[in-house]
């Protein structure tokens, strides 16, 4: 959804209970660190762990005053305090920090009521824009269309089907946004769970049903309530997992692990998956009865790189650079792309689709040290286009150092250009004698290996 939450304190509960409302948490361990984090990312909503005692939280809300009109929940707030927090300027208060339900219904009013920052000329329409969906190609027309489609309707489970990162968790959202956009949306990785815990965590247990299980447990489908509960990755859910699975959906009633009352569930089902399943179902590790159940309205997200949706990558990486928050002292001062930069990023296939985009933007904004991104500061498949150098797998802790990116660009470029200073400066946008001198300074060699392309040999 595009929204932001900045969380401060040190409970990693309270990350937690962020993650359900927002798309991206920031944590800030003490006021000066959140000072600073507020005033790079404008956050939609402000969390504040009470654990700072009252003169401290009373601090902060005159602070925020003065930051603008960002919303502030204080939890673990004590509950004879909350009315004077109130009266100082806090939106709201949660005196529990694990309390997921009571706590989107407070925090869902307060971000969507705020105004968007993004620039309107990446949507095709308000939908979209609320989703974070960016996009104007025929592709994503289509498929915006299929979100209103089941959107407005009862469908009920709903099926996505695309690759790895060309964006399934952002139309679940949409197609949530569409149907109730005040109810809770609550995400589950099917991969991730193993059986047993993917069966407390989807219908909660009853006390004393298994060795662990000292108190009871409301399971996500309960959660959820009339919202949406997003399954992603149902290729990877148990075979056992699935027959449960099927049953909800056919029946419309859950029980609790251990519990015998029949409890109705109300969400919506949107699952995903970027497997084949009707090959999962002729593998035998998908049943055929739940996929015919859940390919009633399937809505395929097409790769980025398709002739449907290719223009998008321009937009996108636009996008991408206006709203990273991945540097904040460079926000807003990097301006655009070069042709040559834009070139590369429309000719790459991207496998790894809208998400290795991003990525690719965000390292870009990190290594560009000018006001616009040039062909030098994206870096696609670093480790792949290099030679590896024996030294380079020690080192790979220091993979993401600016240092070490740099001067893999310039080993990079000298092999392109086979070590032709001239072109290989001219690639990289800088003059003979920096080149001369970055070749120096990062210790590049020319291989003594005659062969017709030399690598570059980095020696330390
Ligand atoms: N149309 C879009 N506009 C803006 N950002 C997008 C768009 N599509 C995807 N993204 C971004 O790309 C990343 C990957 O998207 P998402 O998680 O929805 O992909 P996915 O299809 O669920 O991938 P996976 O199958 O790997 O889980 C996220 O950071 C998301 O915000
Ligand atoms: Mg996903």
């Amino acid at each position: 959804m595009g929204q932001r939450i900045v969380a401060i304190g040190k409970d990693r509960r309270i990350q937690t209970l962020s993650q359900h409302s927002a798309a991206d948490v920031y944590m800030a361990d003490d006021l000066i660190e959140a000072h600073e984090i507020i005033q790079t990312t404008r956050p939609d909503l402000i969390v504040f762990d009470h654990i700072f005692g009252p003169d401290c939280v009373a601090q902060f809300l005159t602070q925020t005053d003065s930051l603008g009109d960002i919303p502030v929940i204080i939890v673990n707030a004590d509950p004879d305090l909350a009315e004077s927090y109130r009266d100082a300027g806090a939106s709201a208060c949660l005196d529990d920090c694990t309390d997921l339900p009571g706590f989107e219904a407070l925090a869902r009013p307060l971000i969507t009521s705020k105004p968007k920052h993004q620039t309107p000329h990446f949507f095709l329409n308000d939908l979209a824009s609320n989703a974070g969906a960016v996009g104007q190609s025929p592709a994503m027309k289509h498929t915006l269309k299929m979100v209103e489609v089941v959107g407005s309707s009862q469908c009920n489970p709903v099926l996505l089907v695309g690759d790895t990162g060309t964006g399934k968790e952002v139309v679940a959202k949409a197609i949530h946004l569409q149907r109730h956009a005040d109810k809770p949306f609550i995400a589950v990785n099917c991969a991730a769970l193993t059986a047993n815990l993917l069966e407390s965590e989807l219908f909660g247990h009853a006390k004393g049903s298994f060795t662990s299980a000292d108190r009871e447990k409301t399971g996500l489908l309960e959660l959820a309530e009339d919202g949406t509960l997003f399954l992603d990755e149902i290729s990877e859910m148990p075979l056992d997992m699935q027959a449960k699975l099927l049953r909800v959906i056919q029946e419309k009633t859950f029980r609790k692990v251990g519990g015998t009352k029949e409890i109705r569930c109300r969400a919506t089902i949107v699952a995903s998956t970027n497997r084949d399943l009707s090959h999962e179902v002729a593998a035998n590790r998908f049943r055929r009865d739940l996929y015919y159940r859940l390919n009633v309205f399937p809505i395929s997200l097409a790769p980025l790189t398709t002739e449907q949706r290719r223009q998008d990558i321009a937009l996108l990486s636009e996008f991408f650079l206006e709203t990273s928050t991945i540097c904040p002292e460079k926000t807003g001062t990097i301006r655009g792309f070069t042709q040559m930069a834009l070139d590369a990023l429309q000719t790459h296939h991207w496998p790894g689709n809208v998400r290795e985009l991003k990525n690719v933007i965000e390292r870009a904004i990190l290594l560009e040290p000018t006001d616009k991104i040039g062909l030098s500061s994206i870096v696609i498949n670093a480790e792949q286009a290099l030679p590896v150098f024996a030294q380079d797998r020690e080192d790979k802790a220091k993979d993401f150092s600016l240092e070490k990116a740099e001067r893999e660009l310039i080993a990079k470029a000298l092999q392109k250009t086979n070590w032709q200073k001239t072109k290989a400066a001219e690639l990289l946008g800088i003059s003979r004698a920096t080149l001369y001198s970055k070749v120096k300074q990062h210790s590049i060699e020319h291989s003594q290996d005659e062969s017709e392309t030399p690598d570059p040999v980095l020696t330390n």
